[in-house]
């Protein structure tokens, strides 16, 4: 698996297909980042996480994991055009599910359109292995896609990520073939959900998860 073919156009491919959709879905709890001082950021891809995290807490010391090398360029790029210097932040080039974490201790772990890129098994071990590096009273930051219970919404939902799906299995060699709902088994981790947003007739979801 690997987004690096992606990685120069994912950010115009992302304007071109969804405008500021997603971008609204990231940012939609920073307001609730303002205390993190530890941050473990996940497949956080091409920055657009990272940047506002930075700009709008001057305290936070962050850790960024991805397996995309060709991503972590683009994360520092994004850094450079915003201005921002990097000495906040460490970049850890690895697959999150063979990363051993060499600190704990996280008050804030963000996950945008990132666990859908799991299957059912790796997501389990996964949330497993982030519950016992998160902080006692973590917040948890999720930006996802999801697939509404019924009706013409569920349809269409079934259809995007049905393409969604395919593309990126065939141009990244995704292991997941379909959406795995995180929701349960983060609340068997031990997380609350504070609040969530649904966007997009329901295709887009934004969460803040706390731990406690
Ligand atoms: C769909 S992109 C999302 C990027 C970004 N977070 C966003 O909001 O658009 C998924 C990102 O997760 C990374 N990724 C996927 N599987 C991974 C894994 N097993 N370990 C670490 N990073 C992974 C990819 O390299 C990519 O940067």
């Amino acid at each position: 698996m690997s987004f690096d073919r992606l990685a120069p156009i994912y950010r115009a491919m992302e304007a071109v297909l969804a405008g500021n959709k997603l971008q609204r879905c990231r940012t939609a709890y920073l307001a609730r980042t303002a205390k993190a001082r530890k941050a473990l950021l996940l497949g956080e891809g091409h920055g657009r996480f990272l940047v506002p995290l930075l700009q709008t807490n001057p305290l936070v010391q962050v850790t960024c994991v991805d397996a995309s090398a060709g991503m972590l360029t683009q994360m520092k790029q994004a850094l450079q055009r915003a201005g921002l210097d990097t000495d906040r932040v460490k970049f850890i080039h690895a697959n999150a599910l063979a990363w051993q974490p060499e600190e704990s201790d996280y008050d804030l772990i963000s996950t945008h359109f990132f666990l859908d890129c799991f299957t059912a098994e790796q997501l389990d071990a996964l949330l497993a292995k982030l519950t016992t590096i998160a902080a006692p009273d973590a917040t948890w930051i999720i930006s996802d896609f999801s697939a509404p219970d019924h009706g013409l919404a569920r349809l269409r939902a079934r259809m995007i990520l049905w393409s969604m799906y395919r593309f990126f299995r065939v141009v990244t060699r995704l292991p997941a073939s379909h959406l795995v709902d995180y929701t349960e088994r983060l609340q068997q981790q031990g997380f609350q959900l504070n609040a969530r947003d649904t966007f997009e007739w329901g295709l887009l979801r934004a969460d803040c998860w706390q731990r406690g």
